[in-house]
């Protein structure tokens, strides 16, 4: 059946967005549903749960989520409800557990979901109760790279082909080394903006040399680090900004003097940069092998987002209503790296993108005063302007997805609100366009690491 086109709020031909999807609470609700109850979301990493009966708590959109790896090593997702009467049956954010006891009237679950245990089955229910059939609500499941996703919608195509050719992008900083990744986290914080202003400005290159000038002298300073300068940004042709089926991504190329550059910035400094190197360059021909010479060599993954809340890597802007998101901040880097690398990337991404993070607190301020004036009905009668780079896109490029003809460019922002526009008017993923996988896969790295 063909959707009933409900939502037209982002004309992608003037760059111009109706700001009521920042506060109306019907539209809010609609979200929920068709956008967090059916896309495939970040929820953990296998990292978190790496024993049998280890379990993490976590999130899907508003949904609370117990990730599980039961005693045969399968993981699961499971909504955090209660069967009978809908008690939360996990309170802790991770641990160890065969099954878990509702608190309420002690209905027990084992961690691959089965109601295993009602007390008075025979003496209060007559055993009339269907337990069969009231086993946790489970969500679908799959890892890439280590980093865990679900969808509730068990008709979603696979994680394969939703992440599609951005995958393409993600390994050269997801999937570089055989050792696989660890995420470190979560840090969590609530932001007083919408949940999809964080995600637009993954794209937003453009207010880096602006927002973020203080932190950037202090950081100059500090650690020795050049400056990104408009300058820089605007006519450097080494860098790309890409769409990529619902995916928003940005890179640099390296030129050949610096292939072993380091593929992270937090943590970086004047000081400890030739570790940083020493470690990417003894590590370059292993990771030929698994990404083929350009990815590993030339491409580094910088700013991106995952639709529809994952944000510069592992990190998530869980929604909490039209005007708070919950913000979850991890740190995923090789499982192997050496801890003077390790510590380096705690503390750099920390004190740049944590709740205290310089770079945070910059981003913070606009995003908020951007989500607030929408509640302005004055305000709301005039559109968000997102016109920059309107039909310039490099319809030569070699890269795949949809490259704009310029690093600095609106299109990802507008092809994001565009592809929130699909999931909602979508009744259901029959509806969602996805673009086939055609870009090749040098090299011997799978989906699964
Ligand atoms: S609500 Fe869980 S046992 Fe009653
Ligand atoms: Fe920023």
């Amino acid at each position: 059946m063909v959707a009933t086109k409900k939502y037209s709020i982002i004309d992608t031909e003037t760059g111009a967005l109706d700001r009521r999807i920042f506060v109306d609470e019907d539209i809010y609700q609609e979200e929920l549903e068709k956008i967090f109850g059916r896309a495939w979301q970040m929820i953990g990493h296998v990292s978190l749960v790496p024993n049998p009966n280890d379990f993490f708590h976590t999130y899907m959109g508003e949904d609370p989520v117990i990730l599980t790896r039961d005693n045969t090593g399968q993981l699961h997702a499971f909504l955090n409800m209660c069967r009978h009467r809908g008690n939360r049956i996990v309170r802790a954010d991770e641990g160890n557990a065969k099954n878990f006891m509702c608190t309420y009237h002690g209905w027990t679950f084992s961690n691959d979901g089965r109601l295993e245990h009602v007390p008075g089955v025979s003496e209060a229910y007559y055993d009339d109760l269907p337990v069969d059939e009231l086993s946790l609500v489970e969500a679908k499941v799959d890892t890439y790279a280590g980093i865990v996703f679900a969808t509730w919608d068990h008709e979603a195509p696979s994680l394969e082909a939703y992440l599609g050719d951005a995958r393409w992008y993600l390994d050269t900083a997801f999937n570089r080394r055989a050792s696989g990744t660890i995420a470190v986290g979560p840090m969590k914080w609530l932001e007083p903006c919408n949940w999809k202003t964080p995600v637009d400005n993954c794209s937003d290159n453009y207010h880096v040399p602006v927002t973020h000038l203080s932190s950037m002298i202090a950081q100059e300073k500090v650690q020795g680090r050049g400056r990104v300068t408009q300058e820089r940004q605007f006519l450097n042709s080494n860098f790309n900004h890409m769409f990529v089926n619902g995916h928003a991504l940005t890179t640099q190329e390296l030129d050949d003097d610096n292939e072993d550059s380091p593929r992270y910035f937090h943590g970086v400094t004047q000081d400890n940069v030739h570790q940083f190197r020493d470690w990417q360059r003894e590590a370059l021909e292993h990771v030929e092998e698994r990404l083929g010479t350009y990815r590993a060599r030339k491409l580094n993954l910088t700013n991106h987002s995952l639709f529809p809340n994952g944000v510069l890597g592992f990190r998530l802007a869980l929604p909490r209503g039209p005007l708070m998101t919950e913000f979850w901040h991890f740190v995923v880097y090789e499982a192997d790296a050496p801890e003077v690398i390790a510590t380096a990337l705690r503390t750099g991404h920390g004190n740049n993108n944590g709740a205290a993070g310089l770079f945070e607190q910059d981003d913070i301020d606009n995003w908020r005063q951007v989500s607030l004036s929408a509640v302005s009905p004055i305000a709301r009668k005039y559109a968000q302007d997102l016109s920059m780079g309107v039909g310039r896109v490099n319809g030569a490029s070699k890269l795949p997805g949809e490259v704009s003809e310029r690093y600095i460019s609106e299109n990802n922002q507008r092809n994001f609100y565009r592809r929130w526009e699909e999931f909602m008017n979508a009744e259901s993923w029959a509806d969602v366009p996805l673009d086939p996988i055609t870009a090749e896969f040098e090299g011997t790295a799978t989906l699964h690491g």
